[in-house]
């Protein structure tokens, strides 16, 4: 797959750089990690349910084994059984003051829903984070958790690390998100779980629904309606949540790098199985059937209360489109690997909408226009996107060494172009990696040998 080398970056640590070369076509079966999403609710709903829950699929990356060690602070037993993992809830209503900082590390999802959670607890939570997460907008969290009655001493600019404390009983508000953000959602629904009276959500925008599935399966009465286009999440605490046996599926937002690595090589044909194909989720797997991508739904079934299929991806020529703002909730997390594939499409790939990316791990719009042009692509980047002229299917120069700004999905995307390019593309740092997507490498491997 390529070299490795050790640098200093980031001023304080040694990571180590990979460059990712072609390798030919990708081929064979894969299977991805659990869902990233998923795998933290499961962790979180264990921990407020009475009595044991057992998740089989559970994703191992840093960022979920961040949310098991701060439940386990709180007071939850969560422990490894075979290949599960069993949580022993303490139940709505009786988490334990933390007495250590909780270190989030990398993960916005922890850290925001966590915060939901600590806001109708009466206990003390300290939040700490990595430099990445150290720099992300915490304010959109802590303006509804204030509301509720949570206290915050934050930086002035309302990032990690902050201190924050829990008001129970918390005071149940009608909430309208002003960003389009499962977070943020979840955050408030979270409060809400032990707060009597009736929480409710309004979501402009539809995002990712797994917080209302999950909490509905660990037996809470979640209503969801939809008035003029909006959805009005609504729950009425303070919730007994029932213990629950959860399979999680394989995560989308994984599996998205090898649908993209699989269309740009020619030759591919790689089966990925046990792809969670959520409809809030599954947005990259139409806009890439748009652009031309060979994508098969096979052995379409239920995993866990979730859409699955197992997905045969063959090399196809893509074609640059205009991308519709409105599927962007529905593949957030995955711009940076549709940009990869713009680089390669036939045509102009046109992105808008896009001001949540500059807020994610780093600022992906940035971040990918400067490593897509490092790697030989023609980029143009806007306020709200980023503006693809694609080789029409003509391998990349590429080069680098690109910079991930401590982001798991940047370098991932940027392993896949290099997939795609004469000279190979050199990564800063794989370390980001560990955080969603551990035997990522491994895989690719595997795929492409
Ligand atoms: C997530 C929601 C999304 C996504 C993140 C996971 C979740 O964030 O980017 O990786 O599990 O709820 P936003 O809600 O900030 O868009």
């Amino acid at each position: 797959m390529g070299a490795v080398k050790a640098q200093a970056i980031y001023g304080y640590a040694f990571v180590t750089s990979h460059r990712f070369s072609s390798r030919g076509p990708l081929t064979g079966r894969i299977r991805v990690p659990g869902d990233k999403s998923i795998s933290h609710r499961s962790l979180m709903f264990g921990a407020l349910a009475v009595g044991r829950s057992r998740i089989s699929g559970l994703l191992e990356g840093e960022d979920v084994l961040a949310t098991a060690a701060a439940l386990r602070a709180m007071g939850a037993k969560i422990e490894k059984d075979g290949d599960d993992w069993v949580v022993d809830g303490v139940g709505v209503g009786t988490l334990l003051q933390p007495q250590q900082a909780l270190d989030m590390g990398n993960s916005g999802t922890s850290t925001r829903l966590l915060m939901g959670l600590v806001a109708s607890h009466g206990i003390t939570a300290t939040f700490t984070g990595d430099a990445s997460l150290s720099k992300r907008p915490m304010g959109r969290v802590i303006d509804p958790l204030s509301t509720m009655g949570a206290s915050f001493t934050p930086s002035p600019g309302g990032t990690l690390p902050l201190v924050m404390q829990g008001l129970q009983p918390a005071v149940p508000i009608s909430y309208r998100l002003p960003v389009a953000s499962a977070q943020v959602k979840s955050a408030v629904l979270l409060a809400g779980l032990n707060t009597p009276g009736t929480t409710t959500v309004i979501e402009p925008v539809p995002t990712r629904d797994h917080t209302e599935r999950m909490l509905r399966g660990f037996g809470v009465d979640v209503q969801v309606e939809e008035q003029d286009g909006e959805r009005i999440i609504k729950l009425t605490g303070p919730c007994d949540l029932q213990p629950c046996d959860i399979t999680v599926p394989g995560d989308p937002s994984s599996a998205a790098f090898f649908a993209v690595a699989a269309s740009i090589v020619p030759d591919s044909d790689l089966v990925i199985e046990n792809v969670g194909l959520n409809p809030t989720r599954d947005g990259i797997f139409r806009v890439l059937r748009q652009m031309g991508a060979s994508i098969d739904y096979l052995d379409e079934r239920e995993v866990g209360g979730e859409p699955v299929a197992d997905l045969r991806v063959r090399y196809a020529q893509l074609k640059g489109i205009e991308v519709d703002p409105a599927i962007a909730p529905s593949m957030i997390d995955e711009f940076p690997v549709l940009f990869v594939a713009g680089a390669l499409a036939e045509g102009a790939t046109v992105t808008t909408g896009l001001e949540e990316l500059r807020v994610k791990e780093s600022d992906r719009l940035a971040a990918m226009a400067a490593a897509l042009k490092l790697a030989g692509a023609d980029i143009e980047e806007r306020d709200d996107g980023l503006v693809i002229r694609g080789s029409g299917g003509k391998a990349l120069p590429g080069g680098g060494p690109v910079t991930t700004h401590l982001d798991h999905r940047i370098a991932m995307s940027m392993a896949v172009a290099g997939l795609a390019s004469e000279a190979g593309v050199e990564v800063d740092s794989t370390e980001p990696i560990a955080t969603s997507f551990p035997n990522f490498t491994a895989l690719l491997a595997e795929a492409a040998s």
